[in-house]
């Protein structure tokens, strides 16, 4: 079965379609290589298109028996979208537009999309369920939150059948190390610790202000592999039952980033010196999901992410990586 995987470049993109190839499945990865390599695309062939070309998504639905579409391409920096609001907007939404049209076009009514736990922005209550109200506090948020609605809307009328997937924070490397996190600039918190070790530069630790146990903002980190798991549960989920699903992916336990810098310190043996800086705008102080609905719909389990394997495979790969 050929799915087409937009983003598979990319981290999260690249481990799913090494999971999608290991179950029988075809990935085709249909990516700009904006933030994307080539060198991660190993498991299928490359098409080099942006989500706005139609007539190049349109090329790409004809060339392959696509049966359902993975969709993780998006820009994914909150700071970035504060700055360049319209690029989030043109991107992640017209982009995404762009794709559903192709979609129809080409009758693929199935759809798993990379949503984030920052459209619920500051919450009221934690763990977060899927029920919990979403008000992002970002244009990437803001982005995320408004294809659900265009999802959750086609998907009304039958026209589409949509997996939404909000990711808490992902994290950690594959486990043969074939493939990992390498984004420039890198803005997640485990690989920017573990590359200041390992370049033996400063470390800014973003606010100590926030109401939690240490001062540290608190995040729910779930392995890579995990979330690739959960995908090829989802897909699997709305091709037999055509039925919308939504739910999030994180493991319910959450870490400060207090925490995080002493286990990268005890895993890597090495010293960190941290330079403490000022909140960033729109940082919450905790986001941690529940994924009881994840559990029990979709059987998912999570095996990876036990804080010390997420640090540890992060670290093989960052040593390693090229
Ligand atoms: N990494 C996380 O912790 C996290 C958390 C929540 C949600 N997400 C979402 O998961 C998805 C994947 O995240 P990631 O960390 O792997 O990001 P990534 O930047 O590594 O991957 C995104 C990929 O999409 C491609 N891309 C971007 N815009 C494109 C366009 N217009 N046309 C074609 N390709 C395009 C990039 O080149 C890249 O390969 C994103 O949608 C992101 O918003 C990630």
């Amino acid at each position: 079965m050929h799915i087409l995987v937009t983003g598979g470049a990319g981290y999260i993109g690249s481990h799913t379609c090494k999971m999608l190839h290991q179950k029988g499945f075809v990935p085709i990865t249909y990516d700009n290589l904006s933030t994307g390599h080539k060198y991660l695309v190993q498991w299928g062939p490359l098409v080099e298109g942006d989500l706005r070309d139609q007539a190049k998504l349109s090329k790409t639905f004809a060339a392959y028996p696509i049966k359902a579409v993975i969709h993780f391409a998006a820009k994914a920096l909150v700071g970035e979208s504060m700055k360049n609001p319209l690029d989030y907007y043109s991107n992640n939404v017209l982009g995404t537009i762009s794709l559903l049209e192709a979609m129809k076009r080409h009758e693929v009514p199935y759809i798993i999309f990379s949503s984030s736990c920052a459209t619920y922005g500051h919450p009221m209550e934690v763990p977060i369920t899927e029920d919990h109200p979403q008000k992002p506090i970002s244009p990437y948020g803001m982005s995320k939150w408004m294809i659900e609605k265009v999802l959750l809307d086609m998907a009304l009328k039958q026209q589409i059948y949509p997996g939404i997937l909000r990711y808490f924070n992902a994290a950690g490397a594959d486990s043969d190390l074939m493939t990992g996190e390498d984004h420039t600039p890198e803005s997640h918190l485990i690989p920017n610790i573990l590359l200041s070790i390992l370049h033996k530069r400063p470390f800014y630790l973003f606010g100590r202000d926030f109401s939690t146990k240490d001062g540290t903002a608190v995040r729910d980190y779930i392995h890579v592999t995990d979330l690739a798991a959960a995908h090829i549960l989802a897909l699997q989920w709305i091709l037999e039952k055509h039925t919308p699903l939504c739910v999030n992916l994180g493991t319910g336990e959450g870490f400060s980033v207090q925490q995080m810098i002493d286990l990268c310190r005890k895993i890597t043996h090495k010293e960190l010196e941290i330079i403490d800086s000022p909140r960033r705008e729109g940082d919450p102080a905790i986001l941690v999901a529940s994924n009881q609905k994840a559990l029990d719909c979709l059987k998912w389990t999570p095996q990876y992410s036990q804080l010390d394997n997420i640090v540890t495979s992060a670290w093989e790969w960052h040593k390693k990586k090229p």
